[in-house]
């Protein structure tokens, strides 16, 4: 079978500009979309993608497969495909009286005000975006996590300053407001993460 697959590319020396590529791709039933990528790789060495255990496990592959999360090893291969890396969710700005987001005003009070889309200067959110994921991926964080961080209004430059690699997954939580953003419902969040879930824990580790 032959299926006609857009990639992303992008030259990280600046070189090209970013754009979707089209590939003729062919494949057999069953395979999906990691085969497809490393059946692109075969003729053009210089498309790059990330995998670890290719079924399921490291989370290595996950990417954007016509607009969603997904990975690439468990996503079945077909014709029409859009393969993109994977984006951060949409930015929140916390607006918090007087500036002070501090225990009262993150769990008691009203008043703080959750900004989506964050309508911060142009190219702020992608170049946050950008950031947090490269944060994410040094720190070897899978499934989805919750990075704040601080802008400098002078400077506009942003401080990562945590993680939360389980964070609060509530009807009032950041993440499902974040994703509700991008179109994703709460239902489909859950299911996104649980696809990615995995035991790290080998059988005897505990000594059994
Ligand atoms: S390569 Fe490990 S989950 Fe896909």
């Amino acid at each position: 079978m032959n299926a006609s697959i857009k990639v992303w590319r992008s030259d990280p020396e600046g070189g090209a500009q970013p754009g979707l590529v089209s590939y003729q791709v062919s494949y057999e039933e069953g395979d999906t979309v990691l085969q497809g990528l490393f059946s692109i790789y075969d003729n053009e060495e210089s498309v790059a993608f990330r995998y670890g255990c290719r079924f399921k496990r490291c989370g290595l592959c996950a990417m954007e497969v016509n607009g969603r999360p997904r990975l690439a090893c468990r996503t079945p291969m077909k014709d029409g495909l859009t393969v993109k890396p994977l984006r951060a969710l949409p930015v929140i700005r916390i607006m918090a009286p007087q500036g002070n987001y501090d225990y009262h005003n993150k769990y008691f009070s009203d008043e703080p005000k959750y900004l989506v889309p964050c309508q911060l200067p142009a190219g702020e959110e992608e170049a946050i975006q950008d950031l947090v994921l490269k944060a994410y991926r040094v720190l070897g964080c899978r499934g989805w996590g919750r990075l704040d961080i601080m802008i400098d209004a002078a400077t506009r430059r942003p401080s990562l300053l945590e993680i939360n690699t389980s964070p609060g997954m509530t009807g009032h939580s950041l993440v499902p407001m974040s994703a509700r953003a991008a179109g994703i419902s709460y239902e489909d969040l859950c299911l996104q993460v649980l696809a990615s879930a995995a035991l790290d824990q080998r059988k005897g580790a505990w000594g059994q």
